[in-house]
């Protein structure tokens, strides 16, 4: 368990700049491609009468631990919800848009700052709702679109004047082989500097961080799915609060398709760099590596080379997780947990449920 304070801060650009440096692309190193095989044994060593040291797998637990109920971090008065509607949007400015994806990635994601003025008090884990500019087809206004907001609640200006989102643009092709453009994302994705932008929310509880600085708190995102997290990790690593000390572990999972469309890869790695006992990282890349078995490295199959670490922890009354992307994903992880805890004769379901109680289990997925 990480015990080193941390005390990480980076030089925020100020409020009048309007660039950020933020990686053009990302990439990962070929050491990163490496299949490691890092699953626990929980073993401890005894010491019998003839002083010989031997080493015995430790008890496993039969029932499921009881979980104390908590002060809700729902129930904190600073969160602000629904502030802005649709008929009455906040019109924000956009400050910056940048691709972050690489020009050989599987479809383009990118992270866009807007001003808010302070007008949009959001927590990191909130999401707020963009109004496309045009009508629908029925000629009424466009519906708006949630995202997740990608920024600490001091925004990356670290001035609580901003909110940054990471969206990706959606394409397809319909079955008549037609191309459509997603309305929003190709909307946000095509976004200038100095445009307005019709924002709502902010909305969401779900994923608000847990109160508890010593914590340990698993992250789980596919894709733009890290949303939410690059917002819990810039607080937790790169800026100084006076109410708020972050010494716990976090544990990052991250899912993407191919090594140029990791997002926010050497934001992660400098937190590393800074916090190396308070910080882990794990990346699935599942069109470039396999375990070993050589199936696709999807972020449960990254998990299940965790898997009797990630179920100890989870036996913690302060671990908290948090799963955020494509709905697909809950179903292999469910998987996973689901066979760790049968070990222990635990019914998953049942256990999660009382995870989901306590706020130890959040899910926002789509
Ligand atoms: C709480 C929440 C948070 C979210 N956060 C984010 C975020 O941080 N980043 C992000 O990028 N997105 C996020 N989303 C998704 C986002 O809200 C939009 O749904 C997404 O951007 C697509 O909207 P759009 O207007 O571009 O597409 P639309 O014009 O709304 O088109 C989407 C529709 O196209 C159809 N469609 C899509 N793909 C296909 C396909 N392959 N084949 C056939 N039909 C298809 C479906 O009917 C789908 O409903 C979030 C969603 C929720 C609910
Ligand atoms: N709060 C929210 O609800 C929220 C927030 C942000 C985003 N989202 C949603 O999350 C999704 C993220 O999509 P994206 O386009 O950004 O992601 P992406 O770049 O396509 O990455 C998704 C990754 O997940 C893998 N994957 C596919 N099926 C999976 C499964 N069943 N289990 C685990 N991993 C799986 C993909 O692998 P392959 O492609 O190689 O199969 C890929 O590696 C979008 O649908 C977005 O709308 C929701």
């Amino acid at each position: 368990m990480a015990s080193t304070a941390v005390t990480a801060s980076v030089s925020l650009p100020s409020s009048k700049t309007s660039s950020l440096v933020l990686p053009s692309r990302t990439y990962i190193s070929s050491s990163d491609k490496l299949t490691l095989n890092k699953t626990c044994l929980y073993t401890k060593s005894v010491s019998f009468s003839t002083r010989k040291l031997v080493t015995v797998r430790a008890q496993v637990t039969t029932e499921a631990p009881v979980k104390v109920k908590k002060e809700s971090k729902k129930d904190d008065e600073g969160v602000v919800t629904n502030k802005y509607r649709p008929a009455n949007p906040y019109i924000g400015k956009c400050l910056l848009n940048t691709k972050i994806t690489g020009d050989d990635a599987p479809g383009e994601t990118w992270h866009m700052v807007f001003s808010t003025e302070g007008e949009v008090p959001y927590r990191e884990g909130q999401s707020v709702g963009v109004i496309a500019d045009g009508i629908d087809k029925n000629g009424k206004p466009h519906k708006l679109r949630l995202y997740s907001i990608a920024s600490s609640a001091l925004g990356d200006f670290g001035d609580s004047k901003t909110v940054s989102l990471c969206v990706k643009r959606l394409v397809y092709t319909n079955d008549q082989g037609e191309i459509v453009k997603g309305v929003c994302s190709n909307y946000l994705c095509d976004l200038k500097p100095g445009a307005d932008v019709k924002l709502t929310g902010p909305v969401g509880k779900e994923m608000l961080m847990p109160k508890d600085p010593n914590a340990t708190i698993i992250m789980l995102a596919t894709g733009t799915g890290i949303a939410p997290f690059r917002g819990f990790l810039w607080k937790m690593f790169f800026e100084k609060h006076e109410n708020y000390k972050f010494n716990g572990l976090a544990w990052l999972f991250l899912g993407v398709p191919t090594s140029s469309s990791l997002l926010y890869k050497e934001e992660f790695e400098k937190m590393k760099e800074k916090a190396p006992d308070n910080f882990r990282l794990d990346f699935a890349v599942s069109r470039e590596q396999t375990n070993e078995k050589g199936e696709k490295m999807y972020i449960q199959t990254r998990m299940a080379q965790y898997a009797e670490e990630l179920w100890e922890l989870l036996k913690k009354d302060n671990t908290f997780v948090y799963m955020c992307g494509l709905k697909g994903m809950e179903k292999g992880i469910d998987d996973i947990m689901g066979s760790l805890a049968a070990k222990d004769g635990i019914d998953w379901l049942d256990y999660k449920k009382q995870l989901k109680k306590g706020e130890q289990w959040n899910v926002e997925v789509y």
